[in-house]
């Protein structure tokens, strides 16, 4: 018998989660998890890179793992963990970070971005670094495959570089990752403005559709998306069909159907209504188990803990043993076991 191949991923729990989460990396993990190894934690680091209240972010954290559950995620088949209860993401990753030309990071868009929407003298240097740590998170579990949206791509092609560099300085150690960027709907945009994508940290009500909204608050959303004036009902480059082809997008990830199948299910639709209208109905009808399981896991805190403690369990099991290689290899003095 041949090894399983690994997967790693992860989401922040900042903000709540979006469809553009859902269909650019929470599905993608579902269907991977019965033929992978798989470890998907809740990357509470990386949520600190930005300022969080310890409040939120504790219930986030519990609130993002309910939701991988909940999306279909099971705990006998993957490791659902939090990052920071694996001691060993922080020390792989500043052992990365000193290994991370300053250039590499400074490149990054996703820094470039974060770092204009906030004050220039309250940017903290994690926000520089994050990538580092994203290398640790995968490095550890030597994963092959990465499952992330679009916009993921530059910290996996960092991921390599910093794994080549390290394989090439020290000997071979790490696996190469690959970035699993699903074909339809790897950037979900935003309802509002079908230019920008889809984001959880967007303040605008009619931005995001959120996992958690409501039924009325979906078919609020999506009806008053951005759209043109025009009437047809195609997936389109131009600029001017973004909106458009944004639902067509959204109703395609969901319905899992072709494009072709798509336009020819709207090919009778009488205008935009139509089409706003059975976009809303199947991203309601998508959300209402997941939304029902997450409601029940919530009120099951226990329940949750226990696969949270599990996961680290088995997580620690496999980032504990790279990370004792690395650490031999750079030339840390290994401390003598305490009798
Ligand atoms: P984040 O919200 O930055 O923690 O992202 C978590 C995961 O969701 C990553 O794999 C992202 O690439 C993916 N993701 C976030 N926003 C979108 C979007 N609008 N469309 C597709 N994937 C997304
Ligand atoms: N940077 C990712 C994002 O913002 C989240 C993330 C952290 C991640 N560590 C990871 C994704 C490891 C995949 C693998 O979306």
């Amino acid at each position: 018998m041949t090894a399983k191949k690994r997967v790693l991923s992860g989401i922040q729990p900042s903000g709540s989660l979006t469809i553009g989460n859902y269909l650019g990396a929470l599905k993608q993990w579902v269907a991977r998890q019965d033929r992978y190894d798989c470890f998907f934690c809740v990357v509470d680091m990386h949520a600190i890179t930005v300022p969080q209240n310890a409040d939120d972010l504790r219930h986030k954290t519990r609130e993002v793992a309910a939701i991988y559950l909940a999306a279909g995620l099971n705990p006998d088949k993957a490791a659902i963990f939090v990052q920071s209860h694996v001691a060993a993401h922080a020390e792989l990753a500043w052992i990365l970070t000193c290994m991370t030309p300053i250039g590499w990071l400074q490149r990054m868009t996703q820094f470039k971005d974060k770092s204009a929407k906030q004050q220039q003298d309250s940017i903290g240097t994690g926000l520089l670094n994050y990538p580092s740590l994203m290398a640790a998170d995968i490095l550890l579990y030597q994963a092959h495959e990465v499952p992330v949206g679009d916009d993921q791509r530059q910290h996996l092609e960092l991921t390599r570089d910093l794994a080549q560099r390290f394989n090439h300085l020290y000997g071979e150690t790490f696996v190469l990752p690959e970035a699993m960027i699903p074909e339809a709907g790897a950037r979900i945009m935003g309802l509002d403005n079908p230019t920008a994508k889809m984001s959880k940290s967007d303040e605008s009500e009619y931005h995001a559709v959120y996992l958690l909204d409501t039924p009325d608050v979906i078919r609020k959303k999506v009806m008053k998306s951005v759209t043109d004036s025009g009437r047809d009902i195609r997936f389109s480059d131009e600029p001017e069909k973004a909106g458009v082809n944004n639902l067509l997008t959204i109703y395609q990830a969901f319905s899992g159907q072709s494009r072709e199948a798509v336009e020819a299910h709207f090919a009778s639709a009488r205008g935009y209504g139509d089409l706003k209208k059975g976009v809303a109905e199947l991203i309601i009808e998508h959300l209402r188990p997941l939304q029902e399981t997450h409601h029940r896991l919530m009120h099951e805190p226990g329940y949750l803990d226990r696969i949270l403690a599990d996961g680290a369990a088995r997580a620690h099991a496999v980032a504990d043993a790279t990370l004792a290689r690395v650490k031999t290899s750079i030339g840390f003095l290994p401390p003598l076991a305490s009798s």
